[in-house]
């Protein structure tokens, strides 16, 4: 019987769980127990007596729990002291995001735990139903159009009254990656006209489809991408496509960013000279604000005003859905232990595409190659 702990979030303003009471009723014809910790499920709706229906066993003593379990399931990476508690030989599986939470590397590796990091399943087909940050990302581009939308002093659709007509709203999306198309979608429904910007030119096409129109950006430069992954740009087309999209930033009332890179700092797209140019009343949502963020004066989760525009830098978009972001999280948790679970066994075979992606280290020991470049640098 392998027990799988799921212990309470503890990071400010988290409302997901990782589990469901849905999927563990689903997970019950394996060799499986879950301990829950009292109350993990609580700000999503899930309480403990939906647990206890489909078996598992509610946990009050947090240290207890790590004790107990042969895998630790969360959301957001636990602390140091959480991870010490871990059996050595166990595995920890969560948001790892190891460059900037390096403290969990060190943990890990003293514990002689194993460590998955959901942020690193490749993007392949076989993973998708695996694929968090694109399920969550989903949500977060819904969220970040209703957030816009509820902070501006307008309204998104073309309204005829016996007052006047009220013009739709203009918005511009900065990336067609997974957050965009679904803020180009959620922005459309809503009544606005919608601008986009993206550097991989297969998204012109997606844009399209959904209504929205593509901001061309003409410069002879092939864009390097791998995995599905923008690789990198030069400085030439990152000007050029400053001064094009600048023009629809002004006429713009909501600017959505989510332009990522992977591995690197978020590409600034909005300057201060920008945001000078910007309507008052108007509002950008940088959805990478963690990553450095897409705007120059977006600050991690806070408001900031600057010559009456608003700029929020909500670092936790999918929390503000967290039922279906559970839902979602706890799906993609169930295909990944499904993946690993051999003959009723957890088997960490890091010669398997998916495993090896995201396993960060084995028993203690380091073996991703990005912590060994870490390690070298
Ligand atoms: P993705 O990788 O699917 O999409 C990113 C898109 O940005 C790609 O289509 C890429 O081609 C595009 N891009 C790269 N450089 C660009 C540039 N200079 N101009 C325009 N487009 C550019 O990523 P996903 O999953 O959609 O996430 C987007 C961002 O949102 C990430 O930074 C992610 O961390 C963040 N995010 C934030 C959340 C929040 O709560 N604030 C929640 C989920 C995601």
């Amino acid at each position: 019987m392998i027990k799988i702990g799921v212990p309470k979030e503890t990071k400010p303003f988290e409302r997901r769980v990782c589990m469901t009471p849905e999927i563990i009723k689903q997970l019950n014809n394996k060799d499986l127990e879950f301990l829950i910790e009292k109350d993990a499920g609580k700000l999503s709706y899930y309480y403990d007596n939906k647990y206890t229906q489909v078996e598992a066993k509610i946990e009050e003593n947090t240290q207890a729990l790590y004790q107990n379990s042969d895998v630790i399931i969360k959301v957001n990476a636990p602390s140091s002291t959480e991870i010490s508690w871990m059996k050595k030989g166990s595995t920890l599986i969560c948001l790892a995001f190891p460059t900037i939470n390096t403290e969990i590397v060190l943990s890990a590796e003293k514990a002689e735990i194993n460590l998955i990091a959901l942020e690193s399943i490749p993007r392949i087909s076989r993973a998708q139903k695996m694929d968090i940050l694109s399920s969550q990302a989903n949500l977060a581009g819904y969220k970040a159009v209703l957030i816009g939308a509820a902070e501006l002093g307008k309204v998104f659709p073309m309204l005829m009254t016996a007052a006047g007509t009220i013009k739709p709203a203009n918005v511009v999306i900065m990336g067609a990656g997974v957050a965009g198309l679904q803020a180009i979608a959620t922005a459309k429904r809503l009544g606005a006209i919608v601008h986009v910007s993206d550097v991989r030119p297969e998204t012109k096409e997606q844009v399209e489809s959904l209504g929205a129109k593509f901001i061309e950006v003409n410069v002879d430069e092939k864009v390097s991408t791998e995995g599905g992954y923008v690789k990198n740009l030069s400085p030439e087309y990152l000007a050029k496509q400053k001064e094009i999209i600048s023009k629809f930033v002004a006429q713009a009332d909501l600017v959505i960013t989510t332009a990522l890179i992977p591995g690197k700092k978020a590409p600034v797209l909005i300057t201060i000279e920008m945001l000078e140019n910007m309507k008052p009343g108007s509002v950008i949502v940088d959805m990478a604000v963690e990553q450095g963020g897409n705007c120059e004066k977006s600050k991690v989760n806070e408001k900031v005003e600057y010559n009456g525009v608003t700029i929020i830098g909500e670092s936790n978009l999918p929390s503000l859905a967290a039922l279906n972001a559970s839902d979602l999280f706890a799906k993609n948790i169930q295909a990944l232990i499904l993946h690993l679970l051999k003959d009723n066994v957890f088997n960490i075979d890091e010669t398997d595409e998916i495993t090896k992606g995201c396993l960060l280290i084995k028993n203690g020991n380091p073996i991703h190659p990005s912590l060994k470049l870490n390690q070298t640098t």
